[in-house]
């Protein structure tokens, strides 16, 4: 049974945030409010706030809590593992705690997150909310044991070389194919963020919206493997990708995990892959 959590939030750290405030808001509809040392870009479905730091950092992810009862459960037994204090958080929730996992990145956990003040009802684009984001880590054997292990979540999909050896792995926390995927790569930093969208015609818009605002598409359209979710990605000023995905896997409580081969067409079905090792 999955853990009944979904992504719900990303703060990253940039040496230049207002400049990646702004591709945001031109990219992805957000709007972006400076809120002290902050900026919190806000759109439906979607919130990513950003602060000064170095670029390609998760500063924290933070997943959303709906029903009583899960979040009980998961509180009664994560709560040892809070080493974290839950940082500033840029909307009201009912309960918080924090923990890191063994790359040292802070993961938050909300019950009953809101949206952030002020947060626009609408913006003119497709619907697309913040469905999963991805991690590097030179690692990635102790990252998954934590998630799994440690956490709740629920392994989907793993990708390994010819030895076993782990290369990347896809984790999800609801029915939604994956909350998070971990590459294993020469470092370890923030890969990516995605936006999932609803439909064909919706992926065809937003490739449109990046066509009129001369964004170039670095990576597809095509479809990955693990997920089954077709997408394309923009890389931002710090050279973070970000995803627009559509018809990524629904997963039954029950579906057995996948064991992938380490190579181009398994992260892209379709043809080139970003292979991160
Ligand atoms: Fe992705």
């Amino acid at each position: 049974m999955e853990l009944g959590a979904s992504l719900h939030h990303l703060h990253l750290t940039s040496p230049d945030p207002q400049r990646l405030a702004d591709f945001y808001a031109r990219t992805h509809g957000f709007m972006a409010a400076r809120a002290g040392d902050r900026w919190v870009c806000a759109a439906p479905g979607r919130t990513l706030v950003l602060s000064a730091g170095p670029a390609n950092q998760l500063a924290y992810a933070a997943f959303g809590f709906a029903d009583d009862g899960a979040w009980r459960a998961f509180r009664a037994k994560v709560a040892k593992h809070a080493a974290a204090e839950v940082p500033p958080l840029p909307v009201a929730c009912d309960d918080a705690l924090a923990v890191r996992d063994p790359d040292g990145n802070l993961i938050v956990f909300a019950l009953r997150p809101g949206a952030p003040d002020g947060a626009p009802s609408a913006d003119g684009l497709p619907p697309a909310h913040l469905q999963h984001f991805a991690l590097r880590t030179t690692d990635p054997a102790p990252m998954l044991a934590f998630y799994e292990g440690v956490l709740g979540f629920t392994l989907s999909d793993r990708v390994q070389d010819d030895e076993g050896t782990l290369r990347a792995c896809f984790l999800r926390t609801e029915n939604l194919h994956h909350a998070l995927a971990l590459f294993r790569a020469p470092m370890q930093c923030f890969d990516h963020q995605s936006f999932e969208t609803t439909s064909w015609d919706d992926m065809k818009t937003w490739g449109d919206h990046m066509a009129a605002i001369r964004e170039t598409i670095v990576w597809g359209i095509g479809r990955h493997g693990p997920g089954n979710d077709v997408f394309f990605m923009v890389r931002d000023p710090d050279g973070n990708l970000a995803e627009i995905s559509a018809e990524i896997e629904v997963c039954a409580p029950d579906r057995p995990a996948g064991v992938w081969v380490h190579e181009e067409r398994t992260l892209n079905l379709w043809g080139k892959a970003i292979m991160r090792d």
